[in-house]
């Protein structure tokens, strides 16, 4: 979707030529444009735009004086008079391609500003807004809307006059959201299509497409290992579980990163049923595992060096079959915790504890970090504009938090003493799966905890952020692909 391009907005002959204006104190914003200054001079007369931030101006200009550009038209979109930084342009481009979407445009040429700011970082930011931003799925649309929007915009040319290299920018802004609408199609999948076993074709598929190791533990497996939680949660299912495990190996002296992504397919809660009001929405019980995979995937079409990955993706639903298991059964997690299931909708934290428990014994990683749908709690904690952090170690947090403010997906931390952890003290097992109500973020952490150790570990519950995430332009209804730019720009800054 994204190019290049050689060609000036002078030469330039075609849909939509599109420039950004900062807005300034008393006169009249402008953009090196004589014909185009002329029509912001004349709009800002009337009191129709000045260039505050998302403000924007679309013209048809008649065929220009030679040398001025004939585009079909013209959009001029203001980016105000504050600070500049990543997430206005990442906003800024989500702005322009719905409004190049409203119109039958097939491509536009954007002509990027010479500001008092990173070229490739304007580049990069501009390129995820536009490509997370044009998202939309329509697999299952069979009819036309006549009321749906154009979106018909297939090509964005970026040219810089200045002669700085934003290829790069270009290709890793792309990436990321890119690997982001990829975790929104797992997503938007319903729960019939969106199987433990379509995970597992997708690692596999990603391993051969980027040369990784792809190793899937299937039932059998599960059960030789003692994984007694994913089994657990499986066996009201007529969908075998999985358990999905991508390796990304840069060269052995490099730390290694363990991800942990909750896969669960469908989340009806069980025995412990939900209501059904918005039980349609746990489908999306998976996006966690879609995070890690395709954070992975962003990684290895990146080729970023500095860590090796392993990314572990237990996959399984959760429903009320006949062999279901039950409140008040006890099972045992691999490496041997016991644990009494009081309540079978905490079902995340049995598969995730199997997971982690076992990527660490089995790959030694430096540093973990999991991400999961995890509770209703960190909704009620944190809204919709902020993924829970819980973590055992500061350094591991204060990157997180910078990647997901840099990523525009903020972090918040919560945080998980021991005292927490008093609450999952079970009378007849090592721990039970559930505290008191209060907190409920908290003790769910407090219980993956328990599988970690000592290891730096950070724990993500998207929750509140991996649907219905705070409405900005480049986020469209539905899932948002929370959590694969953070981890993609945790990886690409990792310094030792
Ligand atoms: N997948 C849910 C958490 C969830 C709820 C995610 C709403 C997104 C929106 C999880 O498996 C769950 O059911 N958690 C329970 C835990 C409780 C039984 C201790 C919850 O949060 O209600
Ligand atoms: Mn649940
Ligand atoms: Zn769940």
């Amino acid at each position: 979707m994204l190019q290049l391009s050689k060609v000036g907005p002078e030469t330039y002959s075609g849909d939509l030529l599109v420039y950004m204006v900062r807005q300034s104190e008393k006169r009249p914003p402008c953009c090196a444009n004589g014909v185009i200054d002329g029509v912001i001079r004349r709009a800002y007369a009337l009191g129709d735009f000045s260039g505050k931030n998302g403000e924007h101006l679309l013209s048809y200009p008649e065929k220009c004086k030679l040398g001025t550009s004939s585009a079909k038209r013209i959009l001029v979109v203001g980016l105000g008079k504050d600070e500049l930084n990543r997430e206005l342009f990442r906003k800024i481009g989500g702005t322009m391609v719905s409004i190049a979407m409203k119109s039958k445009a097939r491509e536009m040429l954007l002509v990027l500003p010479d500001l008092a700011y990173d070229m490739s970082e304007m580049t990069e930011c501009l390129a995820e807004g536009f490509v997370l931003g044009a998202y939309r799925f329509k697999k299952y649309k069979t009819k036309k809307d006549p009321d749906a929007v154009g979106e018909m915009v297939r090509k964005v040319a970026f040219y810089a006059s200045t002669n700085i290299n934003i290829a790069k920018a270009l290709k890793l802004g792309e990436i990321g959201a890119q690997s982001a609408c990829q975790a929104r199609d797992m997503a938007n999948e319903p729960a019939s299509h969106w199987t433990p076993g379509h995970f597992s074709a997708y690692g596999r598929q990603l391993a051969a497409t980027h040369g990784m190791k792809c190793t899937v533990l299937d039932q059998a497996r599960l059960k030789k290992l003692g994984m007694g939680g994913i089994l657990a949660v499986n066996q009201g299912s007529a969908q075998p579980p999985e358990m999905v495990i991508l390796e990304y190996t840069v060269k052995p002296e490099a730390p290694t990163l363990l991800l942990v992504g909750k896969g669960l397919t469908f989340d009806s809660g069980g025995i412990s049923l939900k209501p059904s009001a918005g039980m349609e929405e746990m489908k999306y019980d998976m996006c966690g595992g879609a995070a890690v995979l395709c954070a992975m995937q962003a990684v290895a079409q990146a080729k970023f060096k500095g860590l090796n990955l392993v990314a572990i993706v237990p996959a399984t639903e959760n429903l009320p079959g006949p062999s279901a298991l039950k409140p008040g059964d006890v099972i045992t997690q691999y490496g041997g915790t016991t644990v009494e299931v009081v309540n079978t909708d905490a079902e995340g934290r049995l598969i995730l504890a199997d997971a982690l428990a076992y990527g660490i014994k089995e790959y030694k990683p430096d540093m973990v970090i999991d991400v999961a749908t995890l509770t209703g709690a960190v909704i009620i904690g944190l809204g919709h504009h902020r993924t829970g952090l819980l973590s055992n170690n500061d350094k591991l947090c204060d990157r997180l938090l910078a990647a997901g403010t840099r990523s525009g997906e903020p972090l918040w931390r919560l945080p998980l003493d021991q005292e927490y952890t008093k609450q999952l003290k079970s009378e007849i097992a090592d721990l039970k799966n559930i505290g008191k109500k209060d907190g409920g973020a908290i003790t769910a952490a407090a219980f993956l905890k328990e599988f970690v150790g000592e290891i730096p570990w950070a724990h993500l519950d998207i929750a509140g952020t991996a649907w219905d995430f705070t409405e900005k332009s480049y986020i469209p209804k539905g899932p948002s692909g929370i959590a694969v730019r953070t981890l993609f720009d945790f990886v690409r800054n990792w310094k030792g």
